[in-house]
């Protein structure tokens, strides 16, 4: 029987990159996984992939989009143990050329998206969890550049460091309900946002606008080479780093940030 036998999650833009593998892991542990992402056909050929697994597409910054989803999710499970809040890209460019639509964008999709999708959840546990139910779990991601900051990402790092205090902050709320909210903080990790920019198809779909994504063949050159182990992570050691945070062997570690980053640690 697998570790996760049982439970419910929700993985947030686990329509593909570090959410498709971590939604893919947790099923494979034996949880029922609800697959979110902004691109619907996506989220559907993910669920599809998976036993048990659902599609919820949806555009998290949409104000009403956290409540439906976890109205949702709730309706179809009747229950939601692990949440984990993926969703993301980057979106850089130094200070000078940073229009306040830029700023908004990460703040919204980093900070705001997961504020509310951890609400509609807590108003949920209010009635459903108590320190004496199982353990659940909630995993936030963030980034390195959160931690440490990054020149040219000073509006993603802000919206990564809002990750972080939300993580501490709920850890100390939810202990009441014994849910364990933790961070993982990623360095680079192989996917379209840290692939060479001319590769296709680097889309990035914002405010209904396409736009590239994507590092420099020298940005990726130096990620290597600033990790002890020489590479960026794959997605499954992304997805792996996840699982430790939600597996019941972790239930007694909560408002921590686990830095999985090959070594890297500024
Ligand atoms: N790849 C890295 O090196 C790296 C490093 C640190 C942190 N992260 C973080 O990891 C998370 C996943 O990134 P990834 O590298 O797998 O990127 P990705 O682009 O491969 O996957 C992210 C998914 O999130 C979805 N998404 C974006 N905006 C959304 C929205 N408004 N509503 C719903 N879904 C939305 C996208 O459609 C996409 O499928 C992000 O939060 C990112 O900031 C990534």
């Amino acid at each position: 029987m697998g570790a996760l036998e049982g439970k419910f999650a929700l993985v947030t833009g686990s329509g593909r990159g570090i959410g498709e593998a971590t939604a893919h892991k947790l099923a494979a542990a034996g949880a029922r996984v609800v697959i979110n992402d902004l691109d619907a056909d996506v989220a559907r050929e993910v669920a599809a992939s998976i036993p048990g697994a659902i599609a919820l597409p949806a555009d998290l910054t949409d104000p009403a989009a956290a409540d439906e989803l976890i109205d949702a999710t709730l309706a179809h499970f009747g229950g939601l143990d692990i949440v984990v809040n993926n969703a993301g890209y980057i979106w850089h460019s130094a200070i000078h050329n940073m229009s306040d639509a830029q700023w908004d964008a990460m703040i919204d999709i980093h900070a705001s998206a997961q504020f509310r999708i951890l609400r509609a959840y807590g108003r949920w546990l209010r009635g459903n969890a108590d320190r004496d139910t199982p353990v659940r779990k909630v995993v936030n991601i963030s980034s390195t550049m959160g931690l440490h900051g990054g020149a040219t990402q000073l509006a993603y790092a802000a919206g990564k460091a809002a990750v972080v205090g939300m993580t501490r902050s709920l850890a100390k709320e939810w202990g009441r309900f014994n849910v364990t909210v933790n961070a993982v903080a990623f360095g680079a990790i192989e996917t379209r946002l840290t692939s060479p920019y001319e590769r296709e198809p680097n889309i990035s779909v914002v405010n209904g606008q396409p736009r590239k994504v994507g590092l420099s063949h020298e940005q990726i050159e130096m990620a290597k080479q600033a990790s002890p182990l020489g590479r960026l992570g794959t997605v499954q050691d992304a997805a792996n780093a996840i699982y430790l945070m939600c597996a019941p062997e972790s239930d007694w570690i909560t408002g921590e940030v686990l830095l999985a980053s090959g070594g890297v640690r500024s």
